[in-house]
């Protein structure tokens, strides 16, 4: 099976059809689900499909390529494996796989935390490849600064470049799907890194009455945070202008438009939607990634003419490497890659900083 896959896969979709042969009900529901009606889960894929390309024709190609520039590294193409929790839940090796993969096809990872695998063994996979794009660890705050501290210092001695603290999932989301296929966590797989961290403390089943939002972060966290740590210090899951200029006033070194993947607050605008409005309230001062529902290289165009300087995939690679681990994962960046490239050219843009919205209808 495992080999096989990645013959047969031939786009993202296909690797979506094997892993859902591949993984039981529950796990799939796990990760292929969105909160609630998944009215925010479709509208990231369909937001992007709506979007019309608007190509030039017999611009000079030569001198073509895909590299981009991110916060200080040059990246040989803008995709990054977003931060997914529990991979080992996908594949034996979880996380050192997906990392395995991001350094044989250049590609940027964003280690959850909420990661199955120690951060130091991931780093150790990814950090020696020279053409990589960046190793970045994802939190969330715990409202105990003396573990929060901690942490930061043990994943800055493990060599990750950036910090991507995630503001958009305060509760989690009511993913139903997932709840009627009866989810639960193995006993042998758990956010190994997190280890003692504080656990809010739950009375009831309501959010504010159950106290978990007692440790919800918020911009006072935000500014800490900062100061803590000398690391490029990325939000994710930012949706709103305003919100967009606040981080940036607090010393946000760039974003990232996300909702989660549609996981937390359905109904919630797309990120193809909320994108360019954040992009025009920060002309350009600020980098911008996206992630959401980007399943193509044409998408991945899309978001660079609507102010992205990179991509991060969630789902697509998570169902590579339950398809056919850390080679289903490479292949799958590949596909992206090249459909990205050939993408450009066909839209007459000779490199990712030649795209602008005029490729766009
Ligand atoms: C996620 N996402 C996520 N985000 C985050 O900041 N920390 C995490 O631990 C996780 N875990 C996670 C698990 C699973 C199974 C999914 C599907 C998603 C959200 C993720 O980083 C990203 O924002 C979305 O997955 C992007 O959307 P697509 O590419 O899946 O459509």
């Amino acid at each position: 099976m495992t080999a096989n896959a990645a013959l047969v896969a031939r786009s993202v979709g296909d690797y979506e059809g094997l892993a859902r042969e591949r993984l039981d009900p529950d796990r799939w529901a796990w990760l292929s689900g969105g909160a609630g009606d998944e009215v925010t889960l479709r509208a990231n894929i369909d937001d992007w499909a709506a979007l019309r390309l608007l190509p030039r024709m017999l611009r000079k190609l030569t001198d073509g390529h895909t590299r981009i520039d991110l916060l200080g590294r040059s990246c040989p193409h803008p995709i990054l494996l977003a931060p997914l929790a529990f991979q080992r839940l996908l594949d034996p090796l979880g996380e050192c796989a997906s990392a395995a993969a991001a350094a044989a096809q250049g590609a940027g990872m964003v280690l959850s935390g909420q990661s199955s695998m120690p951060l130091e063994e991931v780093a150790r996979v990814l950090l020696p490849e020279k053409t990589r794009g960046p190793l970045w660890f994802q939190l969330y705050l715990n409202g105990d600064r003396g573990y929060d501290q901690t942490l930061i210092e043990r994943i800055q001695h493990a060599g990750y470049e950036g910090l991507v603290l995630t503001i958009d999932a305060p509760v989690q989301g009511p993913r139903d799907r997932e709840k009627r296929a009866e989810f639960r966590l193995p006993p042998d797989i758990a956010a190994v890194n997190l280890v003692g961290a504080p656990k809010p403390a739950a009375t009831s089943t309501g959010a504010w009455c159950g106290g978990l939002l007692q440790s919800a972060a918020d911009w006072d966290d935000v500014e800490w945070l900062r100061s803590r740590s000398r690391l490029p210090l990325l939000l994710k899951g930012v949706l709103h202008k305003d919100d967009a200029r606040q981080a940036k006033e607090l010393g946000a070194d760039a974003l990232i438009v996300s909702n989660h993947g549609g996981r937390v607050l359905d109904g919630a605008v797309s990120t193809a939607w909320a994108l360019p409005r954040i992009a025009d309230a920060l002309h350009g001062s600020l980098p911008l990634l996206v992630d959401g529902g980007i399943r193509r290289g044409t998408d991945i165009v899309k978001a660079l003419a609507l102010g992205a300087s990179a991509v991060l995939i969630g789902r697509p690679y998570a169902t590579a490497l339950a398809a056919a681990g850390p080679q289903g994962v490479a292949h799958m960046i590949r596909l992206l890659r090249d459909e990205f490239e050939i993408a450009l050219a066909l839209c007459g843009c000779s490199s990712p900083a030649d795209v602008t919205r005029v490729v766009l209808r």
